[in-house]
């Protein structure tokens, strides 16, 4: 991360909150972007090898593997149930998505993965990833599980305090979708910053 500019010193408390939250939001996008671009750069051997063995916990509590979703294609996406913005727009054009697909939907799973176990129980996550569309699973587990998962996906997440209190807090994330094939394995990256018909589109021409 870089480090902030130093605000000048008669800038006002309004003025500092207001840079501090342009940084964080600039860096977040240079997260999700430079991510995307990295995850995209073909490797000689092929894809940039990502994922892997986890284990996490649907929502009846029931635990889930990797192996559990062989035989279909899997859009990962990690966020989290409080996320004001991002997550709820990413899932949104997920289900869109998915409804634009056609035939090629039915063999595809989107999983939700929480970055905040502390909160998004096993059946939070499940009734927040449904609200959005029936073929979306939410999965949770232990920060262990969640930790282990994230690091399989290079994902980048962090507690970003608000206040004092026990929720009092925000999760920085980054915000890729992951396309993995019904082998398990990683096929690429699709940006989550774009619209149903967009995504539709993108993963038409992923899925064989
Ligand atoms: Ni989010």
């Amino acid at each position: 991360m870089p480090t902030p500019t130093e605000p000048p010193r008669t800038a006002q408390g309004g003025g500092r909150v207001l840079i501090a939250l342009v940084g964080v939001v600039f860096a977040v996008l240079l997260i999700g972007v430079g991510g995307y671009l990295w995850l995209s750069k073909d490797s000689p051997g092929g894809p940039t090898a990502l994922g892997g063995p986890f284990t996490l916990e649907n929502g009846a509590g029931k635990t889930v593997t990797d192996r559990d979703f062989r035989g279909r294609y899997v859009l990962v996406y990690f966020g989290y149930t409080f996320c004001p913005d991002v997550c709820p727009t990413t899932l949104n054009a997920v289900a869109d998505a998915m409804d634009k697909l056609g035939p090629k939907a039915e063999r595809v799973t989107p999983v939700f993965i929480t970055v905040d176990p502390k909160r998004d129980t096993p059946a939070v996550v499940q009734q927040y990833a449904a609200a959005f569309g029936p073929r979306i699973v939410g999965l949770t587990g232990t920060p262990e599980q969640i930790a282990n998962v994230a690091k399989e996906f290079r994902v980048y997440y962090a507690e970003h305090r608000t206040g004092p209190g026990p929720n009092d807090y925000t999760m920085d994330h980054s915000s890729i979708l992951y396309l993995m094939g019904p082998d398990g394995r990683f096929i690429a990256p699709v940006r989550a910053d774009q619209s149903g018909d967009e995504m539709a589109a993108a993963l038409a021409r992923l899925i064989s």
